[in-house]
């Protein structure tokens, strides 16, 4: 784990208030693997005084890529930098994706900017197996499909795509597959990876999700971000430092 300054070399504004950053920092884009996230500071005088989580999007070479969306004063901090500026930077941190399954083909679920962390593993298993991605967004302007392949879209206002959410999406789609071969990646808020456990372990589909919560600490120490273990009702796991993924059957959701 480093804390290093990551220097800003180019800042593009996808959507409206949706930022790709690319960052150099040989540490952190030599030592971090799909599904890890980084702590960034996001404040000069420490106020807000936690740092802030983001997956890294892509790597190249000694570059890093994070996508955020503006939410509050802390990406609104980030989004002010300029190239050239410092960002300060804790990671990579908790476990990421499993790169070394059996499946042929991976189906990347997202939903919103659920799709941060899956240029990265495209990146990674494209030549290893076929990838089909499903993303989600309540309109066009959320769906970034930023380093994605084979993409199938739906959008709540059916703006662009299926109009529904991406779970009867995929639910529409699964036939499609050979069901023996496949395994799902997914990342997004919480109530589609409710729905996506329960497709699943119906389906029998191995899936992975990276999991979302407040964090404060962000590895480990401050005990602030507790998921209730599916295999043990007395024990609580740590998104930060067992997570942000976990094999879906691990976990309450
Ligand atoms: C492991 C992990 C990886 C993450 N990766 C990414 C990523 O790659 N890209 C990205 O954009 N975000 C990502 N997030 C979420 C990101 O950390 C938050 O959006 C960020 O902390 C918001 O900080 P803020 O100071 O701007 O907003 P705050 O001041 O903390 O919040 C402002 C308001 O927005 C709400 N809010 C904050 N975050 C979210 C959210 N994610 N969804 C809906 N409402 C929210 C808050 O409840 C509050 O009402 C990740 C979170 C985790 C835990
Ligand atoms: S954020 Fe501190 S233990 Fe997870």
């Amino acid at each position: 784990m480093f804390i290093t300054d990551a220097i800003v070399e180019n800042k593009t504004e996808l959507e409206n208030q949706i930022f790709l950053l690319k960052l150099y920092s040989p540490e952190i884009s030599r030592n971090i693997k799909p599904g890890q996230f980084i702590n960034i500071r996001a404040s000069e005088n420490n106020f807000p005084l936690l740092r802030r989580p983001f997956s890294v999007c892509d790597v190249e070479g000694d570059y890093f890529f994070v996508m955020f969306k503006i939410y509050g004063e802390g990406t609104l901090y980030i989004s002010r930098k300029q190239n050239g500026e410092k960002i300060n930077v804790l990671g990579p941190l908790g476990n990421g994706f499993n790169l070394n399954d059996n499946s042929k083909t991976a189906l990347l679920v997202a939903g919103g900017m659920g799709s941060a962390p899956f240029s990265f593993l495209t990146k990674i298993f494209s030549d290893k197996k076929e990838i089909h991605t499903f993303i989600g967004g309540r309109s066009s302007h959320d769906v970034i499909q930023y380093g994605l392949k084979n993409i199938y879209i739906s959008t709540d206002d059916g703006s662009l795509g299926f109009k529904g959410n991406v779970i009867e999406l995929l639910k529409n789609k699964i036939n499609n597959f050979d069901k023996s071969e496949l395994k799902i990646f997914a990342c997004g808020p919480t109530p589609m990876l409710k729905a996506l456990k329960e497709f699943a372990l119906n389906e029998k589909i191995e899936c992975e999700v990276s999991t979302e919560c407040g964090m404060a600490c962000g590895f480990g120490i401050c005990q602030g971000c507790p998921i209730q273990s599916a295999n043990d009702e007395n024990k609580f796991l740590l998104v930060c430092k067992d997570g942000p993924v976990f094999n879906v059957k691990d976990i309450i959701i």
